[in-house]
């Protein structure tokens, strides 16, 4: 439907009266108004366009408007739009079987479709426990992995604050961050041994019979790209083996490319058990997630109820749009164009902290970067408190990057640069110049 002069100018204030936005103090929220979008770009209402810098949640890969995505859910929605998820479907088993190809495991894999990334957690962690029968899961504190009660009780950070006391089961501990040591150590490799300790005393108090799974993202998301130091990733998994522990990747943001490869466990070298996905698989044009589940657990539920279900599981269309997305993810070479996009970044966002002293650290890999703000360098004091009552100037200095035609979203004193895989550089470069620009002026008001 084309917008009219008249439905323009009405539907910020109509928006603002009926729709309640994720996350938010409702009576300050002032964002544009979202008309269209192609590309790397967004255009608003008044079409003013802006840069998409954090692919909108870390999520549409491919940017907007892909082609071969959009025809593939064109030609679904003609052909079906809905079957119960215990019917066969041709797609169904396309989409999985393809899922089975870029996972790690040779032996190959099952999936189970979801609706989103915090379901697909929940649904990894039933798992776990029915082939198991422990019922515990230890998660980090520096993570998120969904909203909902069940999922919000496994994010480590304050936004579980709201679903407390939550779900029963739950135990967070400390994973590595080496600009932030929580170990008290400026050696990576100290970091890793330290943490690496810290978990297997944490196991030893739980008592790791009673452990059905640990679940970490393997690049920290939106508590702010942290990439573990090296061996954590493989340690973990070793601690896993000795204890008979289920290892869960996270991979909601750091799939389908995110990090120069299909999964980021593909890129570490380090193998789960199960993989819950999201976001990139349809480049967000459709709600899917999913839980990737290897061939020797699989099994388990040839004689055993699989004791999860949703009504969307395996929706005809969002799997159609993950169909159109693979293929556009294969055939546009996108699972490793992070790689490239990678150079720039370090180029550009190494010549950022340059150009700011508000710059505290630049950190990330492939596609998925994150700038901390500092108030000083040398004391790394942080621009807001993470975790603190207040969310300080970062919402203000990102509403001057609107302004100068840029989006990114980010939480107290971290900033998410994590663009579609389709960014140009002289695109990137633009979107680093208006965070410059906007640095500048928020270093006037401090
Ligand atoms: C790592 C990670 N896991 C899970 C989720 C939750 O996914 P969803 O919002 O689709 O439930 C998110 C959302 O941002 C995420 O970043």
């Amino acid at each position: 439907m084309m917008l009219t002069a008249q439905s323009t100018k009405t539907a910020r204030p109509k928006h603002k009266e009926l729709v309640l936005t994720p996350w938010s103090v409702q009576g300050s929220l002032d964002m544009p108004t979202i008309d269209r979008a192609e590309g790397s770009w967004l255009y608003d209402t008044e079409g003013k366009r802006y840069l998409d810098l954090s692919a909108g949640l870390v999520a549409v890969n491919l940017g907007h408007g892909h082609p071969t995505v959009i025809r593939a859910i064109a030609a679904q929605a003609s052909r079906l739009c809905y079957a119960a998820p215990a019917f066969f479907n041709d797609l169904r088993a396309e989409v999985a079987q393809e899922l089975a190809i870029l996972a790690p495991w040779p032996e190959g894999a099952r999936t189970f479709f979801t609706t989103g990334g915090g379901e697909a957690n929940e649904d990894a962690l039933k798992m776990a426990r029915m082939i198991s029968g422990r019922h515990k899961v230890l998660t980090a504190y520096r993570s998120f992995h969904g909203s909902a009660p069940g999922a919000g009780t496994l994010s480590g950070e304050n936004r579980r604050w709201f679903n407390e006391p939550g779900i029963p089961g739950v135990i967070h501990f400390f994973a590595p961050f080496p600009y932030r040591s929580p170990f008290n150590t400026a050696d990576p490799a100290e970091e890793t041994r330290r943490a690496l300790e810290h978990l297997e005393l944490v196991l030893t108090y739980e008592d790791p019979q009673r452990v059905a799974a640990i679940l970490l993202e393997p690049v920290v998301g939106s508590n702010g790209v942290i990439v573990y130091p090296d061996g954590y990733l493989k340690g973990v998994r070793e601690l896993c083996d000795r204890h008979g522990i289920f290892l869960i990747f996270d991979e909601v943001m750091t799939g389908f490319g995110r990090t120069g490869a299909p999964f980021a466990c593909r890129r570490f070298g380090v193998t789960p058990d199960f993989i819950t996905f999201a976001k990139g698989c349809t480049s967000a044009y459709v709600p899917l997630g999913g839980v990737i589940v290897r061939e020797r657990l699989a099994k388990y539920f040839d004689d055993h109820v699989l004791g999860c279900g949703h009504t969307y599981s395996g929706h005809p269309l969002a799997i159609a749009a993950a169909h159109g997305a693979m293929q556009a993810y294969r055939e546009g070479g996108l699972y490793e164009r992070a790689l490239e996009i990678e150079t720039w970044m370090r180029d550009l966002l190494g010549g950022l902290s340059q150009r700011s002293p508000l710059v505290g650290d630049v950190r990330g890999l492939g596609a998925f970067f994150a700038v901390e703000l500092v108030r000083d360098r040398a004391t790394r004091e942080p621009l807001t408190a993470w975790q603190g009552t207040s969310p300080g100037p970062l919402p203000a200095m990102l509403k001057t990057l609107r302004e100068r035609g840029v989006y990114a979203f980010g939480r107290y004193s971290v900033i998410l640069i994590t663009p579609p895989l389709v960014i140009t550089r002289d695109e990137l470069a633009f979107g680093v110049d208006a965070l410059a620009a906007s640095l500048e002026e928020l270093a006037h008001t401090l």
